[in-house]
């Protein structure tokens, strides 16, 4: 791969060991993926949550790395600064509540240190699975390298930045040295749409935006969707759909004609290609999607979970709207996941205390599986969850065997309040 005078720089260790082996990294990478150049980039969305854990993408890379390992690599980390713009994914813990979630002070302790070498390093431990509408939001045409599902999604085909779905590593490796190996989304020639989505049926809800994207990850794969005769979403409809698509399949975007900010029309998205295939997305696909998300319609319900992806402060008005002066079963636990910052703006707003009063548990940096790897003891039951996010539904059944719900906000806060359906 080509480097210029400042990669040349890095590769000769002038910017110390972190960086010359992250970029020897990115180098191994670019070559295997048929890369010539590196491209600037202006952001990074990536994942630092234990030391431990980060320490093993860098040298001696052992398996299992000593204290000694851990504790060497720290002091090289502590002195590296990332170049650009970087966020992380949400963690193991609720960092204010890490005890309500049943993790354990050893756990908390790590995080807490890991948050502190990563602000040294110019990381923003921000702990959201949305950060492309808050804290982190790139410009159009803007390259980018991201990790994290819907992100990647989003960025690319709502904001017209441009990454490829980068896992942490790489994303890591990318923010410490501000170039990623330029392939894939990176070039024009490769965004373009390769199948059509026909959209025949009302979406009437945020579930029927997961169903939706769903239904696409499964059938589309690799390819980049064009969707057709769509109704304009919200925001919060398609950070819903980008983590519903990619749950399922490896596609990196999509085209929403009108919307996307590289296609005005269908010609546009399309970029010439002729699609590979056009699938309908009708009343009776919906319903297949929701049947196949579902494997329970009835019975105890004993866990509600809300923010997958995270909720956003507006969605969280929505459901304390739904909860304002009701109690929650006391058989059923309801959780609404959110980032630290959108937590504190409903706690400045009220919103916090009504789902408090009304039994729900609002909490921030997290993601429901990583709690419940990392925390066994002490977490809720679950044997069967109803949920509004069709990638948790998916999580949910493959991961933890258990019986599961997917359907619209309104029907999981009436399941928490009824205790099941
Ligand atoms: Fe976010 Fe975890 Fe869902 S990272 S998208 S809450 S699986």
């Amino acid at each position: 791969m080509h480097l210029n005078k400042e990669l040349q720089r890095i590769l000769d260790g002038k910017e110390g060991i972190i960086k010359q082996e992250a970029l020897r990294s990115l180098i191994k990478y670019g070559d295997a993926m048929g890369a010539e150049d590196f491209v600037p980039i202006t952001s990074a969305h990536t994942s630092f949550l234990a030391i431990d854990v980060v320490a093993l993408a860098f040298p001696p890379r052992k398996r299992e790395l000593s204290q000694e390992d851990i504790f060497n690599f720290t002091k090289e980390m502590e002195k590296t600064k990332v170049k650009v713009k970087t966020t992380i994914n949400p963690g193991f813990i609720d960092r204010s509540n890490w005890e309500k979630i049943g993790a354990t002070k050893e756990i908390s302790d790590s995080v807490r240190k890991t948050g502190i070498i990563a602000k040294k390093c110019g990381i923003i431990s921000n702990f959201s699975c949305v950060p492309y509408i808050n804290g982190n939001i790139p410009l159009f045409k803007d390259h980018c390298s991201w990790s994290e599902t819907s992100a990647v999604l989003y960025i690319n085909s709502i904001l017209g930045a441009r990454t490829n779905r980068d896992s942490y590593e790489i994303s890591l490796y990318s923010a410490l040295i501000g170039y990623t190996p330029k392939f894939g989304l990176h070039l024009d020639e490769n965004r373009k749409g390769t199948d059509i989505i026909d959209v025949q049926c009302e979406l009437e809800s945020r579930s029927d935006w997961g169903a939706l994207g769903y239904f696409i990850g499964d059938k589309v794969g690799v390819g980049i969707p064009v969707l057709k005769n769509l109704n304009r979403p919200e925001t919060e409809d398609l950070v819903q759909f980008c983590g519903s698509m990619s749950s399922q399949g490896s596609t990196g975007m999509f085209f929403i004609p009108g919307l996307s900010p590289e296609a005005p029309d269908l010609d546009s998205a399309l970029g010439g290609n002729t699609p590979k295939n056009i699938y309908i997305f009708g009343k009776k696909e919906k319903d297949d999607t929701y049947k196949y998300l579902s494997n329970k319609k009835s019975g105890k319900v004993d866990f509600v979970f809300l923010g997958c992806p995270h909720k956003t402060l507006y969605e969280i008005a929505k459901i304390a709207d739904l909860l304002e002066g009701k109690k929650i079963s006391p058989d059923t636990r309801l959780w609404i996941m959110t980032s630290s910052s959108f937590r504190r703006e409903a706690e400045d707003l009220g919103y916090a205390e009504v789902i408090k009063k009304s039994g729900g548990e609002l909490l921030s940096d997290g993601c429901l599986g990583l709690y419940y790897v990392n925390s066994p003891l002490n977490r809720p039951k679950m044997k069967f969850i109803a949920t509004d996010g069709a990638k948790q539904a998916f999580v949910i059944q493959k991961s933890f065997n258990s019986k599961v719900l997917y359907s619209n906000t309104k029907q999981c806060i009436e399941v928490a309040l009824k205790g099941g359906l």
